[in-house]
């Protein structure tokens, strides 16, 4: 099993055995505009795949946080051997707290107890309420990890290869040029109103930024970059990238309101190459 730095809604890991697979055999610069947990991206540095990389994502606590574990790893070590917070409803809500009142420029401090959050919430969620504070629930798991002072240099290393920004996905994709691989995985369309689980920000991922990720892949289609996009396999996503190749693969996801609805459920790999 690949160990990535956070659990995160919606991650890869469980999917990469299908969409390595297709990807293209080479590219120059590698993009990922939804990168959450990074899987594919880890994944692919690990495997001396990448040559330079943008990574982005809208969630400005998770691009803080890469960019402290990449810049300074012994810094977020030593931060995380100060917190004295235990695995117990007590302490995860204490630095659930803590974290909620830290203020932005302590940024090696919040990376610190953001990954203790990551490792002690309810499935890996990262989500906020209205008035932008972390609200996720504590997720009470036998033997939560936090990770050690080598796992943050070796994420760090691979990290070094990467520009990170907090970025709508449409302004950093007006870079990427022929020859360059975009990879996206947005938030899904729901696949009922009780499975809505888009917010991943206070703003969510509305049907219209959906059909702007459609014109953007269009786009870069007609620049002669390639992409694949990880989707749900459902009838609005199969139009607003007809013409197209669509792959329909099986995937097992965790991340729903309610228990029963895990289970596998078909998932679109969509490119705009043969794969
Ligand atoms: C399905 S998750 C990505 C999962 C990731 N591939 C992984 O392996 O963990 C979708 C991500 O898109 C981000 N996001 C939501 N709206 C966005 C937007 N308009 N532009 C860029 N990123 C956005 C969310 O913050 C979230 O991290």
């Amino acid at each position: 099993m690949i160990r990535n730095l956070l659990k995160w809604a919606g991650g890869k890991s469980q999917l990469l055995s299908e969409i390595v697979p297709r990807l293209p055999s080479g590219f120059v610069t590698y993009y990922e505009p939804f990168m959450g947990g990074g899987a594919l991206f880890f994944h692919l540095a690990r495997a001396g795949l990448i040559r330079n990389a943008f990574l982005s994502d809208v969630n400005w606590d998770l691009i803080t946080l890469y960019k402290a574990v990449r810049d300074d790893p012994e810094g977020v070590d030593r931060q995380i051997s100060t917190l004295e917070f235990n695995n117990n409803r007590l302490d995860y809500y204490r630095a659930r707290s803590l974290f909620n009142e830290l203020p932005e420029s302590e940024s090696t401090r919040r990376a610190a107890l953001m990954l203790y959050l990551n490792r002690h919430c309810f499935n890996g969620l990262h989500r906020y309420n209205s008035t932008g504070k972390f609200n996720v629930p504590f997720g009470n798991y036998r033997n939560p990890s936090m990770p050690g002072r080598e796992e943050l240099l070796e994420f760090a290393g691979l990290l070094r290869k990467a520009v990170l920004e907090v970025s709508d996905f449409q302004e950093i994709l007006g870079r990427a040029r022929k020859g360059d691989f975009v990879y996206m995985d947005p938030p899904y369309v729901p696949l009922s109103k009780t499975s809505a689980f888009t917010s991943y920000t206070m703003n969510g991922f509305s049907l219209e930024d959906q059909s702007r990720l459609a014109r953007v892949a269009r786009e870069l289609d007609s620049r002669g970059a390639r992409f694949m996009i990880s989707h749900s396999a459902t009838h609005i996503v199969k139009d607003l990238f007809s013409g197209f190749n669509l792959h329909e693969v099986k995937a097992r996801r965790a991340i729903n309101s309610i228990g029963t609805g895990r289970g596998a459920i078909a998932e679109l790999i969509i490119t705009n190459y043969d794969a």
